[in-house]
């Protein structure tokens, strides 16, 4: 059935009648707008003093009719579902601007944001007669980063004559279009926009953040795109925009949050990535405003976390904390599907799918917890063990991507997964380290720390941790050649203390120095502890240093029954 869309309040019978009548208009293929559509639609803008606009499909039909303010449209909900990659939606909008204005910012943002196949603006002359036709079409990406074009202005008196034929403007953008869009498919993954909000009251209330990094859009931006690659997103864009205050709806001003829809639009993004994190409401606000899936920085660490996780231990404390992140966001997608369901697995009439899912994914937190523990327990009984073993415990800690795995791999020899991405480690690996002079430890890899980590993986991971508490020694690794070294430090000090773990005696390695510029070496020799050690763990020729410190250090140590050895015993590496 044929409707009005758009702002009706207030609307005579009479005048409802007259804009329903829009629909039995036909449009040829060859033109954009009829002559006789176009009085139409002046005449009918002027009866009720608001703005008027079809949307017509190629073939010629109108499919919608919409009456806006006087001053603007409102576009009905055509759905979710993009006209694919490259491709246009087959729609037009031709609509009244009864102020004589040619086309808006916001006219302009319709054409991209549903990429229509054109937009045209028709004025007035004062006694009601159509005046000219204003258009604007979307263009292929291109070098000046142009996303639409607007056609000279056409006297409406002269549309039959002046007007470029509609069906050859149509098929030439879709060939254009066509050819630029394999072109820009250069990788398999989801393109994503960064948008990036940085305030200094953020920073300031940021629990436990580090207020000075979150001012080095520089680091944050690379660890965001490493976050992005690691995930195996494509990073199209990042925004970036400081604000004194964040907004409370969409954490960025709207004009700014325009911006980012069209760039996602002209690079076919799919995903907006934010940082810092959202709260459920501006995810939401921001997901509907954009039409756009939007995720936050939480969301794509948990993504890499679900990505990486290898032992039933790691994969429950993932769905764990997955589960707890994404209760609160769980939302209605669309109030039409959300009827009462009852029925089998339901609590009966009036539970929602939504309170249903809520629930299951309660009873599910339950059972994980449970879970959990129980294995953390295990956990527990093999590190008694391997106390009776008598092995000192040292554990590798560090930023993620520092080098950990790789430090762990060659001294202990073994092939622990290295991987230019973050949080390859998941789970705690632990392998027997021997020295030349056959005395042993127990060398473990953990979890890599990153800064901001959210309060729910910080819970949910604190089972992984455990592993620390028992240590000896802690083997703190840096990456030397990341400029952002002494903001990763802090990080990790600071989550060493929230875990109460501060006190286990420490030594800090700074790794990868092969990759330090002669400058990069002046200013680490000149910055860093007199014990801490320098390696490329990468070159096993060059722990040798770290051996004889590892050696030191465990030696001085207060020995636990059973491994006295190592104070006794000649020094292994000199
Ligand atoms: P997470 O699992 O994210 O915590 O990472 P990790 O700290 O265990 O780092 P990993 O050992 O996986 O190494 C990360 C990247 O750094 C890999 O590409 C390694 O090859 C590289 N890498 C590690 N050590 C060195 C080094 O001494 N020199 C150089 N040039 N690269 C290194």
């Amino acid at each position: 059935m044929q409707q009005l869309f758009g702002n009706l309040t207030g609307l005579k019978p009479s005048q409802k009648t007259l804009l329903l009548r829009i629909y039995r208009r036909r449009v040829p293929p060859h033109e954009i707008v009829s002559d006789e559509l176009a009085a139409f639609l002046c005449t009918c803008s002027l009866e009720i003093g608001r703005q008027v606009g079809v949307l017509i499909e190629r073939g010629g039909n109108i499919s919608h009719v919409i009456v806006g303010d006087p001053t603007r449209l409102f576009l009905p909900d055509l759905g979710r579902a993009r006209a694919g990659q490259g491709r246009l939606r087959g729609l037009r909008l031709v609509h009244t601007h009864l102020r004589g204005e040619a086309l808006t910012r916001d006219d302009l943002v319709d054409l991209a944001k549903l990429r229509l196949d054109l937009v045209g603006a028709l004025t007035l002359h004062r006694d009601g007669r159509p005046d000219r036709l204003h258009c604007a079409q979307l263009v292929p990406p291109n070098a000046q980063d142009t996303i639409w074009q607007e056609l000279p202005p056409i006297a409406c008196a002269r549309l039959g004559s002046d007007a470029p034929r509609f069906d050859e403007l149509i098929r030439a953008l879709e060939d254009e279009l066509a050819r630029a869009t394999p072109a820009r498919a250069t990788s398999e993954g989801d393109r994503a926009v960064v948008v990036q909000v940085i305030s200094r009251s953020a920073s300031a209330r940021a629990q436990g953040g580090d207020a000075a990094s979150l001012w080095d859009p520089g680091a944050r931006t690379s660890e965001l795109r490493a976050l992005c690659a690691t995930a195996g997103l494509e990073v199209v864009e990042v925004i970036t925009q400081r604000r004194h205050e964040l907004d409370p709806k969409f954490l960025l001003g709207r004009g700014k949050l325009d911006e980012v829809v069209l760039r996602a639009l002209q690079y076919d993004a799919t995903l907006l990535v934010f940082d810092p994190e959202l709260t459920p409401a501006q995810a939401r606000a921001i997901s509907d405003a954009t039409e756009l899936k939007v995720i936050d920085r939480t969301m794509l660490i948990l993504d890499i976390f679900a990505q990486h996780a290898q032992s039933r231990d790691g994969k429950l404390q993932v769905e764990l904390a997955q589960l707890r992140y994404t209760l609160p966001r769980l939302i209605e997608k669309n109030t039409m599907m959300s009827r009462l369901t009852g029925g089998i697995g339901g609590r009966g009439p009036g539970e929602t799918k939504l309170e249903i899912n809520r629930r299951r994914a309660r009873e599910r937190i339950t059972l994980l917890t449970r879970a959990i523990d129980d294995l953390s327990r295990q956990r527990a009984e093999r590190r008694k063990q391997r106390q009776r073993r008598s092995l000192p415990v040292v554990a590798i800690v560090g930023y993620t991507n520092a080098g950990k795995s790789t430090l762990l791999n060659t001294l202990s020899q073994s092939n622990v997964l290295v991987a230019d991405k973050l949080f390859a480690t998941l789970d705690p690996t632990s392998r027997r380290m021997r020295f030349p002079d056959e005395r042993e430890l127990v060398l473990t890899d953990t979890v890599g720390f990153i800064r901001d980590l959210p309060e729910d993986l910080k819970a949910a991971f604190s089972a992984t941790l455990e592993e620390l508490s028992e240590a000896d020694l802690l083997l703190h690794v840096l990456d030397a050649s990341d400029g952002a070294v002494a903001s990763h430090r802090q990080s990790v000090d600071r989550l060493l203390i929230e875990m109460d773990l501060s006190h286990l005696p420490r030594l800090l390695i700074y790794n990868k120095v092969d990759r330090l510029t002669p400058e990069q070496w002046q200013e680490l020799l000149l910055s860093v502890d007199q014990h801490a050690v320098a390696i490329s763990a990468s070159q096993p020729e060059t722990v040798f240093p770290l051996l004889s410190a590892l050696d030191a250090a465990l030696g001085t140590l207060p020995a636990r029954t059973g491994w006295s050895g190592w104070k006794d015993a000649s020094p292994a590496v000199s």
